[in-house]
């Protein structure tokens, strides 16, 4: 997969074999590897220093096909799940398993760590839309596979399982709690089954596409609304919760929100702020005072637009990160196990990686009920 602009991206059939620049680095032959919401921020033009030849692609799972002489954790023939974070394992970051904040894996950065094909804003490394990648610090990121388990199910463990847990775990659900899900795409669906996990007594969902919500009814036995039907979505929250407001929100859907327009237009377009806040605002008005917003949506680095002081004065706690799949895979293969997650049924479509194009476009226009694509390369015999 290959970069040209936004908008804009291609198959590049003659892209060179990624070779083993460093002693810890690994090369994996990719089987399946995903296309994510944050990926389309990137392809949208929206995540400063994308270059041009970019490789994207942060969800994946392969073979090890080559090793360093320093990987002791893996070896050649390993079936691995990659987290998309890269982390060194030993900083002080890593130390307190905030692995999505490594401070050696993108060092020109004071915030994010390094990711997989996700710009030079993340460290410039290519990603996994591809045949075969290079992948740093191997004896940290990479797990391997259960003999048992689904390679549908191993590639959505990289991202999107541990991104919609995580997303509810920081949300410090209480038994009982009401939870709201700004976001149906695959981050905020599995946001809303994990919501359960820890002891919600009630969870909604707000979309604004039926197709997404029916699925996240059914798949998270979910309470579903969309808000364009929805005069305003914040005094509904507020009327269906006595009042009070949600005990948790949760922003799974990041920069790109729509639902007000100048929100939009300064966030998307102009790029006066960095990004669209209109989830976001929303979860800060219709949470409780006192209660938590947890945001796993993406926004770039620049200033934004959010009511700071209804935060104050709210006493609401805000807690947010990328999340951190190598702290979580232990527990969420077990959920996997026990048949209580089951992330392969997110997958609705599989497309072949020459026709990566056409995945971007579909999932990015939110065309054929897409929910997740998955890429397969030409070479993933599995
Ligand atoms: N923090 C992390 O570690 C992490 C990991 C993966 C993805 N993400 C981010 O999570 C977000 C969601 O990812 P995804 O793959 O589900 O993306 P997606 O684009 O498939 O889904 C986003 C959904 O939000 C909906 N939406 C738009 N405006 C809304 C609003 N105001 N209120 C409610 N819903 C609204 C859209 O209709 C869409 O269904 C993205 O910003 C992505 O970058 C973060
Ligand atoms: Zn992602
Ligand atoms: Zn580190």
């Amino acid at each position: 997969m290959n970069y040209r602009g936004p908008y804009k991206v291609r198959a590049d059939k003659n892209a060179p074999y990624p070779e083993i620049l460093h002693p810890e680095d690994a090369i994996v032959r990719v089987v399946r590897s995903c296309i994510c919401g944050s990926d389309l921020h990137l392809y949208h033009g929206l995540v400063p220093d994308t270059r041009v030849g970019t490789t994207f692609g942060h969800e994946f799972i392969g073979v090890v096909e080559d090793i360093g002489s320093e990987v002791t954790e893996v070896k050649v023939g390993d079936r691995v799940m990659v987290p998309f974070n890269i982390s060194c394992g030993k900083c002080a970051f890593c130390r307190q398993e905030l692995y999505g904040n490594c401070h050696e894996s993108n060092p020109q950065a004071t915030a994010v760590g390094g990711i997989f094909g996700y710009s030079h804003t993340a460290g410039g490394f290519q990603g996994g839309q591809a045949e075969y990648v290079r992948v740093p610090y191997a004896n940290v990121g990479p797990t391997v596979i259960p003999e048992w388990m689904d390679p549908d199910d191993a590639v959505l463990l990289t991202d999107v399982v541990p991104t919609g847990y995580q997303a509810a775990e920081m949300g410090g659900i209480q038994p009982g709690d009401t939870v709201v899900v700004f976001g149906a795409g695959p981050i905020g669906i599995m946001a809303a089954k994990s919501a359960w996990l820890f002891g919600a007594g009630r969870v909604i969902v707000i979309d604004q596409l039926d197709y997404r919500l029916e699925f996240v009814k059914n798949y998270a036995n979910a309470e579903v609304y969309n808000f364009r039907e929805l005069e305003d979505p914040v005094v509904f929250l507020k009327q269906t919760t006595d009042s009070l407001g949600a005990d948790v929100c949760i922003d799974a859907v990041g920069c790109e929100a729509e639902g007000n327009k100048m929100n939009y237009i300064l966030g998307t377009k102009l790029v006066m702020q960095g990004g669209a806040t209109t989830a976001l605002h929303w979860a800060i008005n219709s949470v409780k005072k006192g209660g938590i917003v947890s945001i796993v949506g993406v926004y770039g680095p620049i200033d934004a637009l959010v009511p700071i002081g209804n935060v104050v004065n709210k006493g609401i706690t805000i807690r947010a990160n990328q999340a951190a799949p190598k702290r979580l895979l232990p527990r969420l293969i077990e959920h996997v196990k026990n048949g209580i997650i089951n992330p392969k049924e997110l997958i609705t479509h599989r497309i072949p990686l020459e026709e990566v194009a056409e995945g971007y476009r579909i999932f990015s226009g939110k065309l054929d009920n897409c929910i997740k694509p998955v890429l397969i390369p030409p070479s993933a015999g599995m």
